[in-house]
């Protein structure tokens, strides 16, 4: 059964009529909406009326899901799943955060470009992200097309960047908003991850740059030139002909593709008041220094 697609971006980005997720997609379905995602990377379900069961059921209908959630604090959990991540500004009682909490400080890194769990050995596939309580003014999701974005960038700069290899961790891009203060064991648990910089995407045979602000090193540089490189990158990745903003409203459930866009929070005034947000997260089958390259093309006879 195809999908009813409303292209809603000149480059990526679709809203998905007609179905109500309510009732786990059947495979032909979710079928489709692998495909959809392939072309489009983010796709846009509206008044989705979902609570915590069938979001979780929707998800894993998709593929396998992440079990580990990459939070502070991680003992102060809100949802019944452990593994559906928190995207609010709540505490445990649903009351609002206060404004010195930390998982406020922390939580304020969703406003850095980044992929979700880029940060992780094997990062994040999909993620599936459903407005509960959304408020009146702001906190739109900016999301990136980096397919775009690679078909763009002159061919000295792909030639220079193709087989460079970053570090990710939650470490660097919190220590960009000057928050340092850990745990030993969080310390542990963020240790830096190795990741390619240009991945393959199978699903649409397209070259994607894998950007994030969890990126605090590359292989072989001197850190300052890794992270002007990285920053110069992010600027030409972050053009407006590259971004969509969605504009929540409450019950849209929103799915990213993380191996072919980045994405950031916007402020809004979250000392006032409250948003809830869940998402669900497929995991990608493996770390991608081990996932497959295209076959290289053939030479072609001298
Ligand atoms: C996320 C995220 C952005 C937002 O859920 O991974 O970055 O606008 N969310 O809440
Ligand atoms: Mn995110």
């Amino acid at each position: 059964m195809p999908l009813d697609l409303v292209p809603l971006h000149p480059l990526f980005v679709a809203e998905v009529r007609g179905l109500d997720l309510r009732t786990t997609p059947d495979a032909a379905t979710c079928d489709a909406i692998h495909r959809g995602m392939d072309r489009y990377g983010v796709l846009v379900f509206r008044d989705q009326h979902l609570d915590d069961d069938q979001q979780m059921a929707f998800g894993e209908a998709l593929g396998p899901l992440e079990q580990e959630r990459g939070v502070v604090d991680v003992h102060k959990n809100r949802l019944k799943f452990h593994n559906m991540a928190d995207i609010s500004n709540l505490d445990v009682d649903g009351s609002l955060l206060a404004a010195d909490d930390r998982r406020r400080m922390f939580n304020l890194g969703n406003q850095l470009w980044h992929s979700d769990s880029s940060f992780k050995p094997t990062p994040a596939k999909y993620s599936m992200l459903h407005g509960r309580v959304v408020p009146p003014n702001g906190a739109d999701t900016e999301f990136a097309d980096m397919r775009a974005v690679w078909d763009a960038l002159p061919e000295a700069m792909k030639a220079e960047v193709k087989d460079l290899i970053t570090h990710h961790s939650l470490l660097y891009s919190r220590a960009q908003l000057g928050f340092s203060e850990y745990t030993e064991e969080e310390r542990e648990r963020f240790a830096p991850v190795r990741q390619r910089l240009v991945r393959w995407h199978p699903g649409s045979q397209r070259h994607s740059i894998y950007l994030s602000s969890h990126i605090g090193q590359i292989e072989g540089m001197p850190r300052p030139e890794a992270m002007m490189l990285i920053r110069n990158l992010r600027e030409f990745a972050t053009q407006r002909q590259f971004v969509y903003a969605h504009q929540w409203r409450q019950n849209d459930l929103v799915i990213w593709d993380n191996r072919a866009t980045m994405h950031r929070a916007r402020p809004f005034e979250d000392k006032t008041y409250k948003r809830d947000m869940r998402r669900v997260t497929l995991r990608d089958i493996a770390p991608t220094l081990e996932q497959p390259l295209p076959a290289p093309l053939p030479q072609a006879a001298e």
